[in-house]
């Protein structure tokens, strides 16, 4: 379903770059499919399209029509793996501009993402004086921007609902045994979805950690997980053939060749999140004991005007990697004008995809020329079936590349140091020899 095509970096890679791979990939395969690699005890996602828990898979689907029928707005809120997955199926399936097209009904707002007092003031703001309900997603319960989030759209819910009926409108996406978040829940009696064990952040959209949260937002989250288990047998099969072993092959070999930089490439406004996801997904994965490539993301064509330059003539680190859909959803022809001022009466009759198209392939042989290798990702289209095979696309090839880089593609060690030091400059109890020493430091 998901096509692969590296014939534009072939230039900059070793014939045999594929061949001699196959046995680490399969060696990688294997770590994959038993969880025997680094990490193993974190690769819960990979038969996840076929395995996910059924019953709380209908409980999502009832959650969500639920709020739909009782919410005009949904406070989602997390960070990193607890937010970004979702906000990307969301905005790739139905549109960034999801909230005005009103397709849906439901208005869906993110929160407990960063930590900015603006943001929270403008979501407060829009959804004053509508119904509302909130998803609170966060495994540790702790983490500092979702938690703070929590206690204050929790404090306006009570102040509009009153307790009981606020109970009934926090729906937490948690642990299952432990936890600050769980602990809550259970006394409070929100009703309760698991972040598995088994499963990192990173890795989680198609856990209720994003199940819920995109099938309040309309989209069809049974073809989503129908894509994703059409992904996993087809990337399941061993071989040169098989297109997650080329795409991880391909990257490996240009890391190693002296690449350091990817840029993924999207021409759909609606695909920035994802990008974003993809960031962390690759980043925290690979970003580990002085190795990774970077992963970076641009929106062509948009971007072509600001970062097309460097793409062209900067430093040669970078490789690219579009991530192209076969379909539109419509189709727009661009008009005859009698005056022809801008001279592009050479297009009229033309359809917008088909300029859209030419742009593309004329970017690519030009950044091929310029010395950055391509490679192109293609899916059928911004169905949910279709990113669902795609999300697990690129899980698989971040766990493979991960295993063929010698690193333990599941955990995050590097995320705490900035943590710590947070915890401690805002006097968390425990830290007060770590506050004497930043304080220090930073001559406060
Ligand atoms: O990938 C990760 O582990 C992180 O991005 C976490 O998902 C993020 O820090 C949120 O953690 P939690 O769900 O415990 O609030």
């Amino acid at each position: 379903m998901i096509q692969m095509d590296t014939s534009n970096a072939r230039s900059f890679l070793p014939a045999d770059f594929l061949t001699s791979r196959l046995d680490a990939l399969e060696g990688a395969r294997q770590k994959l499919e038993t969880g025997s690699g680094l990490g193993g005890d974190f690769t819960g996602w990979v038969h996840l399209p076929r395995d996910y828990d059924k019953e709380e898979f209908a409980r999502i689907q009832a959650a969500a029509q639920r709020i739909r029928q009782d919410s005009q707005a949904l406070v989602v809120i997390g960070i990193g793996g607890s937010y970004l997955g979702a906000r990307a199926v969301v905005e790739l399936v139905n549109s960034p501009n999801f909230n005005l097209t009103h397709k849906n009904g439901l208005e869906i707002y993110f929160a407990g993402n960063g930590l900015s007092t603006d943001a929270m003031l403008e979501v407060m703001e829009l959804i004053r004086d509508k119904d509302w309900s909130i998803n609170v997603i966060s495994k540790s319960g702790t983490t500092t921007e979702p938690a703070v989030a929590f206690r204050i759209f929790k404090n306006l819910l009570e102040e509009k609902y009153g307790k009981e009926e606020a109970r009934k409108r926090i729906y937490a996406t948690t642990d299952a045994k432990r936890g600050a978040l769980k602990g809550l829940a259970d006394a409070e009696g929100y009703e309760e979805f698991v972040v598995p064990d088994a499963i990192g952040g990173r890795y989680s959209v198609l856990t209720a950690v994003g199940l819920l949260p995109i099938a309040c937002a309309g989209v069809d989250i049974a073809a989503l997980m129908e894509g994703a288990r059409e992904s996993m047998e087809a990337l399941a099969v061993p071989g040169a053939s098989n297109p997650a072993w080329e795409y991880a092959a391909a990257r490996h070999a240009l890391y190693t060749a002296g690449k350091k930089i990817e840029i993924l490439v999207g021409y759909e406004p609606s695909f920035r999140f994802f990008g974003e996801w993809w960031k962390q997904l690759f980043g925290e994965s690979e970003g580990k004991e002085g190795k990774g490539l970077f992963p970076a993301s641009v929106e062509f064509t948009a971007d072509l005007h600001s970062m097309g330059q460097y793409i062209q003539e900067g430093e040669r680190l970078m490789l690219e990697t579009v991530v192209r859909f076969q379909k539109s959803s419509g189709s727009i022809a661009i008009p005859h004008d009698p005056d022809n001022v801008d001279g592009l009466n050479f297009l009229a009759g033309k359809d917008l995809s088909f300029v859209a198209e030419q742009a593309m392939r004329g970017t690519v042989l030009a950044h091929v020329d310029g010395g950055v290798p391509n490679m192109m990702v293609t899916a059928p289209g911004r169905d949910a079936k279709s990113v669902g095979a795609l999300i697990y696309f690129c899980e698989y090839v971040c766990g493979l590349t991960g295993y063929l880089m010698e690193i333990n593609p599941f955990n995050q060690p590097g995320v705490e140091a900035y943590k710590n030091n947070m915890y401690a400059l805002l006097g968390k109890p425990g830290y007060e020899d770590k506050k004497a020493e930043l304080e220090a430091r930073l001559g406060g």
